[in-house]
């Protein structure tokens, strides 16, 4: 079958950075990180992607590359003989699982989308803060409403994966992911400049160790995993678009660094507003939806900004959701020898139905969401690291970082990674896993 690749390796880098940055970054990090104490939680965050999560990306690129097919079949693959096509079995789950309550944080963005241009958030510049808390009470609610914007949200990912990767993603996000830098850093800045910002970075830059619990620990892996798209087939799925000549390890380190990039800036963004209207970093998944409009509704010219900002909110999150469908895809694709279209359909009115019960139930919602990321993600990254480093041959893992020994690299590092891979990561994702979920 004549496969699809991407034209450039900017291309694989914008493609892969659009992967990771999305609601993770924007979204879910800063509700964390208000829940988990601030600085302390940043830094072990920190830890977890440059440390252990890295090597984890190396080694998801590394499959895809190689093997250059779709999920299941880059198991069975790698390691000719093995029974780990498992591995791949679980990465499906997981990004069901995803894709069964990210779009519906995608429907909220929308919604949003449609109240700043209604001013909405500049009719309630004096409200107090439950009034916010009350509009997305109202966004989250179980109605028409919420319905059509989740529905609206999933059928725009599915329009875009079914115009393929090439032409439609590679194109669109080479300019649509500075632009969402660009607007974060004004954010950011207007943030810090509020009267009472001090509080807020201080909570972002000031460690507290004292907050850091077990719990905290999984939820930074969690949140490492989620935030860099490892664990469940995207960057997998991508890299099987990736043509050998492009250099797996500095691709890897580049969407890495733009991710955590992100992840700080939004946090500036955030809490310096949270703390300066007195609010509570703590409040959970409403933090972003509930508390970005209030500056809007004060800054100048927040109206337009904010509907600059929730418009690239969206973007962020489909860029992200299009890289979880693709893996469904091209699994229905070249397992089932489907059409696009045909799969595109099947996979996304899966994956509706099943977000419905998250619109229904916040419930459902919040199980969907820590579940994913705090089990079947770390849960996937470990059979990973075991079926890259033991079950397969290593030196195929080697061979494909240096292009076959075209590209050289500081054998310290190499042999570092080595350890992650093999040793390090695997003992330490089992033991916060136990620890967590005992
Ligand atoms: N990384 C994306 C975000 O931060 C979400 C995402 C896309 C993802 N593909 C993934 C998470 C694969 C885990 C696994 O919004």
């Amino acid at each position: 079958m004549n496969r699809d690749h991407f034209g450039s390796s900017f291309g694989v880098l914008v493609a892969m950075a659009g992967s990771a940055v999305g609601l993770g970054n924007l979204w879910r990090f800063p509700y964390l990180m208000g829940t988990n104490g601030g600085a302390a939680f940043i830094i072990l965050y920190l830890v977890m992607v440059f440390v252990l999560c890295l090597p984890l990306l190396y080694c998801e690129f590394v499959v895809g590359r190689r093997t250059q097919t779709n999920l299941i079949t880059a198991f069975s693959q790698y390691a000719p003989g093995s029974r780990w096509s498992i591995v791949g079995i679980l990465g499906l789950l997981g990004a069901f699982f995803i894709l069964s309550f990210y779009p519906v944080v995608g429907g909220w963005s929308i919604d949003y989308i449609v109240r700043a241009i209604g001013f909405e958030f500049r009719d309630m510049a004096a409200a107090p803060a439950a009034e916010f808390e009350q509009m997305f009470q109202q966004t989250m609610a179980f109605s028409p409403r919420s319905l059509i914007f989740h529905f609206v949200y999933i059928a725009l990912t599915a329009f875009i994966v079914l115009a393929g990767i090439r032409d439609g993603i590679e194109r669109y996000t080479k300019w649509m992911m500075p632009l969402l830098f660009l607007m974060v850093v004004v954010i950011a800045i207007r943030s810090i400049l509020l009267p009472g910002a001090q509080a807020g970075l201080d909570f972002l830059f000031k460690p507290d160790f004292s907050q850091i619990t077990g719990k905290t620990f999984l939820d930074a892996l969690g949140q490492a995993f989620f935030s860099l798209s490892i664990g469940c087939g995207s960057i997998l799925t991508y890299a099987s678009y990736v043509k050998r000549s492009e250099n797996i390890i500095k691709l890897s380190s580049m969407t890495a660094l733009t991710d955590t990039l992100f992840a700080i800036i939004a946090g500036m963004a955030i809490m310096p507003a949270v703390f300066a209207y007195g609010l509570s970093p703590g409040e959970g998944p409403g933090l972003l939806y509930a508390v970005l409009p209030r500056i809007f509704a004060e800054m100048p010219m927040g109206s337009w900004i904010a509907i600059l900002f929730f418009i690239i909110l969206f973007i962020a999150a489909v860029t992200s959701s299009i890289s979880l469908l693709e893996v469904l895809v091209s699994v229905v694709i070249e397992k089932l020898r489907w059409s696009r279209k045909k799969a595109v359909i099947l996979m996304t009115l899966v994956c509706w139905v099943i977000g419905i019960f998250s619109v229904w139930s916040s419930e459902i919602f919040d199980f969907f969401n820590n579940f994913s990321s705090n089990v079947i993600l770390p849960l996937g990254g470990l059979l990973l690291v075991i079926y890259v480093g033991w079950v397969a041959d290593f030196r195929i893992f080697e061979d494909e970082i240096t292009n076959a020994g075209r590209l050289h690299y500081n054998r310290f590092y190499l042999r570092w990674v080595r350890f992650v891979i093999r040793y390090l990561a695997p003992l330490i994702i089992l033991t916060i896993l136990l620890a967590g979920v005992l």
